[in-house]
């Protein structure tokens, strides 16, 4: 089977908050395919980012689709807010909701729904679900924090994603966050990951653009 095309999508956590517009310009003249955005309740992780102003002022400098990740307690209910500013929503496996809801609110607004994995969680734990998302995310990292290591382990999920959309009927993304950078770009797409989340690698590149290259391995 021929290898899916490599998406890049910068996460604007890592970004210079005070001049998010002039950063997500950057970001989208140098190629990125998505933008990625996390937003943190400071329940769910011990991290507060932000929240829906700051993604739809993000989404006023682009016209690339935002890919949403909900690391909050209750995604069912913020939601709502996001619908009209994301191509694209996860909400993690061990938040508080009805997950297949949640994944059914995403789709039904036209949108990408997806399901995240954190690394203490064993992948299977996503398995019920498959056929109601779109987008598997393997996190990479403990969420919470840009700049930490990548956990080389996870790319055993990767591989069990693989087979099940190798088995099954259903189609979806596998997406790596966390520790992104040329090295673990290539091992997670070698594994099949297709999107590839990337903060500090991309923002605080010397050449933006020739980041994003190395990380789509061109
Ligand atoms: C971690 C976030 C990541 C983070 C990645 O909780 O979900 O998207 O921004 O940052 P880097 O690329 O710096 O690991
Ligand atoms: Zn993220």
């Amino acid at each position: 089977m021929p290898r899916r095309k490599t998406i890049v999508a910068p996460s604007i956590l890592a970004c210079d908050f005070s001049r998010l517009g002039s950063e997500v310009e950057r970001v989208d003249r140098a190629g990125a395919d998505w933008i990625h955005c996390d937003v943190m309740d400071g329940h769910f992780v011990d991290n507060i980012s932000f929240g829906p102003a700051f993604v739809e002022a993000a989404s006023r400098h682009t016209k690339l689709p935002l890919d949403v990740h909900l690391m909050i307690e209750r995604p069912d209910h913020y939601i709502p807010r996001f619908l009209p500013l994301a191509a694209s929503i996860t909400s993690h496996v061990e938040a508080q909701h009805d997950i297949s809801r949640t994944l059914a609110t995403v789709r039904g607004a036209g949108l990408l729904a997806g399901l995240a994995v954190s690394p203490p969680t064993p992948i299977e734990l996503a398995k019920p679900f498959l056929g109601q998302f779109d987008i598997l995310l393997v996190m990479t990292v403990n969420p919470g924090f840009g700049g930490q290591p990548f956990l080389t382990a996870m790319l055993e999920k990767v591989a069990e994603a693989v087979r099940w959309r190798e088995e099954g009927v259903f189609d979806f993304h596998i997406e790596v966050d966390g520790g992104i950078n040329e090295q673990t770009a290539a091992a997670s797409v070698q594994s099949g990951a297709n999107l590839l989340v990337a903060g500090t690698s991309v923002f605080k590149a010397a050449d933006t653009a020739a980041e994003i290259r190395k990380l789509r391995g061109e």
